[in-house]
């Protein structure tokens, strides 16, 4: 598949089929705390290096042509950590979000949240409201970024569930017609692809209510690399044992 902007970034991609990727990419983004205790380094410096990874890998993927990247960045049962590691995490996703709505139009991006933003802090939120408003609006063919944040599937698929229900007693809706399609549509991730490939780094062996409807044919990738650690050259890696997969869908 061309995509508008590989030839931004030549290099990219060294050693992976450009014309096999993954349509759409999804990256538990874990190991923070690990990496800054293997330093020395309280957790929150964990984060702040986390962050600077999801930008590299965010462009990367824009470079070489993947159309869907999905992140997650604060997950439902994430509050259950000391209030002041959630509150670095939040203050650091507020200074993201700043550049997000500075250069996402200039750097051919289109941002979406996943999740509920409703307990979010206020300013917090305003700023992803803002975000996708200005997404919205943005045309031309664009590198798509869904930020999970105070995301659960379990969450995802029940806010989906009340939504269609509600339909259902509108009249607008009817319990037989629902379809894996018709219930597609109430999820927060409504109107894109699947996705191809998950990618959990640290070492868990765990999805962690990561994208449970989404990911049902979805093929997995972990490495033992820390969040922070995470290059261009792993995402590489992880895309080659993609490429070697073969997918089958439930068919021969
Ligand atoms: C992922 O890193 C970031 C969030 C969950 C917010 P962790 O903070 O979970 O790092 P580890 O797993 O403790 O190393
Ligand atoms: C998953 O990581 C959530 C995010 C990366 C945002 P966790 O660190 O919260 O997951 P568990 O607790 O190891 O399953
Ligand atoms: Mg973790």
């Amino acid at each position: 598949m061309a995509f508008w902007n590989r030839k931004k970034n030549p290099a990219a991609g060294e050693g992976v089929d450009l014309s096999r990727l993954p349509r759409h990419v999804g990256i538990i983004m874990d190991g923070n705390g690990r990496w800054a205790k293997k330093r020395g380094l309280p957790r929150t410096a964990g984060h702040a290096a986390g962050a600077e990874t999801f930008r590299t890998i965010a462009y990367y993927c824009r470079d070489i042509g993947i159309p869907y990247l999905t992140v997650y960045a604060f997950s439902t049962e994430n509050w259950k950590r000391p209030a002041e590691e959630v509150s670095a995490i939040m203050d650091l996703l507020g200074k993201y979000l700043q550049e997000v709505l500075e250069k996402m139009e200039r750097d051919g991006f289109r941002v979406r949240f996943f999740g509920d933003l409703d307990p979010l802090p206020p300013a917090l939120r305003g700023l992803c409201l803002q975000a996708e408003e200005k997404a919205a609006g943005l045309t031309g063919q664009r590198h798509q970024v869904n930020i999970c944040l105070n995301y659960g599937g379990r969450d995802e698929i029940l806010r989906a569930a009340r939504a269609w229900g509600r339909e259902v007693l509108a009249g607008r809706q009817s319990i037989d017609d629902l379809t894996d399609e018709v219930f597609s549509r109430y999820l927060d991730s409504r109107g894109m692809p699947d996705p191809d490939l998950i990618i959990r780094p640290s070492g868990e062996l765990r999805l962690s209510n990561f994208l449970p409807w989404q990911s049902a044919y979805a093929e997995l990738y972990f490495t033992d690399v820390l969040w922070p650690d995470f290059t261009p050259g792993v995402l590489d890696q992880a895309l080659l044992a993609y490429q070697g997969r073969q997918r089958r869908f439930g068919g021969v």
